[in-house]
């Protein structure tokens, strides 16, 4: 990677550069005025959201033929990716590898670390540059927050970098999950992305896909989030104070109801129970957060119902097959979403975009 002169100034010592602001750390996981590393929602902004999404879109018609499918399969046949996965994961995984194949790219992944060297006592920042000269993109899904961008920082400062995606670190940030939610509101709004009331259910207070979402918000006029979980699963200050910071409206409730009719999205979660200490998640009474098929008639006729998926009981099953509801489509979004922002990565949007 050919670093910029800002890049030459950045702290070696990882812990003085995770201490500064994330305004400071972006560039470092950005080349060439395009993203390089994708860890945070933050790296997005209007213009390439709405890049992505289609570059998304033109795929999805590129692809629909099988000569198309071939080109597309052409673009990347060059590189290999490996999806490091060490947190479980079956859909962000196969959202991923098939966002591979699209374009080309031979796979390879680790899913077990009790199968590699970290057994025997290897770090895992060793383990992951060892992987990494096998190919020329790791995708990461890891259970410790922050890990993904140590990940990035450290192969930033080798010779031999390869961008790095955030598949999901621990509860902090899910960024291509932001990133086809986003996709979705877009398509299901036909591309009117201000003036929206979206509504976020559930363990905020643990759910990464809420805190990436949020942020992307940013990106968008007039927005009005609704807040509504249990009292002892709020969302976190640290995402209200950035929502203070950049004049974002948002109401807090545990009344689902009262704001049903408002929403034009209703994003869905489930409880995050794997993060509990000492089981304080059976304390909660998650039923109020739960959406029924009762609930369809209180909520407007051009409302979405999402959901990151896998759900619980959150939502009712026959609310499936009411046409509001999205999330299955939402699902599929994510590869064209993640197939986009590989392209983009990789710079050969141009030629999906020229069909
Ligand atoms: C989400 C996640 O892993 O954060 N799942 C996903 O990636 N679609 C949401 C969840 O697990 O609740």
């Amino acid at each position: 990677m050919k670093r910029t002169p800002e890049m030459t100034s950045v702290s070696s010592d990882w812990e003085s550069f995770h201490a500064t602001d994330i305004s400071e750390r972006l560039p470092f996981f950005a080349k060439d005025g395009r993203i390089y590393d994708c860890l945070f929602a933050q790296q997005f902004d209007r213009a390439l959201l709405t890049h992505l999404f289609e570059t998304a879109d033109a795929l999805r018609g590129l692809t629909a033929t099988k000569e198309g499918m071939d080109y597309a399969g052409s673009l990347l046949s060059h590189a290999r990716a490996m999806l490091y996965f060490v947190q479980p994961s079956t859909r962000t995984f196969l959202s991923f590898l098939n966002a591979c194949h699209i374009l080309g790219i031979r796979t390879s992944e680790i899913r077990d670390t009790s199968t590699s060297s970290e057994v025997k006592g290897e770090s895992p920042e060793d383990t992951v540059r060892t992987f990494s000269s096998y190919v020329d993109m790791i995708i990461m899904r890891h259970p410790t927050p922050g890990f993904v961008e140590k990940t990035a920082w450290l192969m930033n400062r080798t010779n031999r970098p390869v961008p790095i995606i955030n598949g999901g670190s621990g509860k902090d940030q899910h960024p291509t999950q932001a990133l086809l939610d986003t996709y979705t509101l877009y398509r299901s709004f036909k591309g009117n992305m201000d003036n929206r009331k979206i509504a976020m259910v559930g363990d905020l207070k643990r759910g990464r896909t809420v805190r990436s979402l949020t942020y992307l918000m940013r990106n968008y006029r007039n927005i009005t989030l609704y807040f509504v979980s249990p009292k002892q699963f709020r969302m976190e200050p640290d995402i209200l104070d950035f929502l203070k910071r950049h004049d974002m409206p948002f109401i807090e409730t545990e009344d689902f109801r009262s704001v049903m009719g408002e929403a034009d999205a209703i994003y869905m979660t489930r409880i995050q129970d794997e993060h509990d200490k000492a089981g304080e998640s059976r304390a909660v009474d998650y039923s109020p957060f739960h959406f029924r098929a009762e609930h369809l008639k209180l909520i407007g006729k051009n409302c979405v119902i999402m959901h990151p998926l896998p759900r619980r009981h959150e939502i009712e099953v026959t609310v499936d097959d009411d046409p509001r509801a999205v999330f299955w489509r939402q699902e599929r979004n994510g590869m064209w979403a993640r197939a986009a922002l590989i392209s983009y990565i990789f710079g050969v949007d141009g030629k999906i975009r020229k069909g």
